[in-house]
């Protein structure tokens, strides 16, 4: 495969795994997840994890799943790429385990005393990477070992911080979001 293929590749199958925590942003709110319980003098998640965001974001990214395993054919014609379908499994569980791990960082930054909305970095930018890779290997081994090959893998790793900045930087600015990151 060459670095653009490995590059494209890796975008498209992180896709349904970036889309969620966008559209968490835009659904958020309503009902925490944690109903409000606290663990010691913090909460156990906070506001920022709602059940309407994480399930518009699960659903977002599934929704996506579907719409490029239907323009795989079509989008591998015309790039010249040879780009993955999801297969269902897969395309639950690709964004499910990006809101888990994103839900996962939010309980870490509690038990380290940070406030909703503070920064953690390395953990903002590569928990949802780290679970969504867990949940699609778990869903689909053989899938995920012909899709996340090495330099798939190592091109997820560098390229999604860099976009989850950049994203979150424009969601900032357009007044989407709090805070930058
Ligand atoms: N959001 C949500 N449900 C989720 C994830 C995000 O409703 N599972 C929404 C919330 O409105 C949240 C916003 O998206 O405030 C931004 O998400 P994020 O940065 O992950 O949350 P923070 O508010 O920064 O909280 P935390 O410190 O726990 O990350
Ligand atoms: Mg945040």
């Amino acid at each position: 495969m060459s670095l653009f293929e490995t590059i494209v590749v890796a975008l498209w199958a992180m896709l349904p795994a970036y889309v969620p925590n966008n559209a968490a942003v835009l659904a958020g709110g309503g009902r925490p997840i944690d109903g409000g319980r606290t663990w010691g003098d913090r909460r156990l998640l906070g506001d920022g994890k709602t059940w309407r965001g994480t399930a518009v974001g699960v659903a977002a990214g599934a929704a996506l799943a579907v719409a490029l395993s239907a323009l795989a054919p079509a989008a591998s014609a015309a790039v010249g790429v040879d780009f993955p379908t999801f297969p269902a499994a897969v395309a639950v569980a690709l964004p499910a385990g990006a809101m888990a791990g994103d839900i996962a960082a939010s309980f870490l930054k509690r038990r380290t005393g940070r406030e909703r909305g503070a920064a953690f970095p390395g953990l903002d930018q590569l928990d949802f990477v780290v679970f969504s890779l867990l949940f699609a290997f778990v869903a689909a081994p053989a899938w995920f070992g012909a899709v996340f090959t090495l330099p798939v893998l190592a091109v997820v790793v560098v390229a999604t911080p860099l976009l989850h900045v950049g994203t979150n930087a424009v969601a900032y600015a357009l007044g989407l979001k709090n805070e930058p990151w």
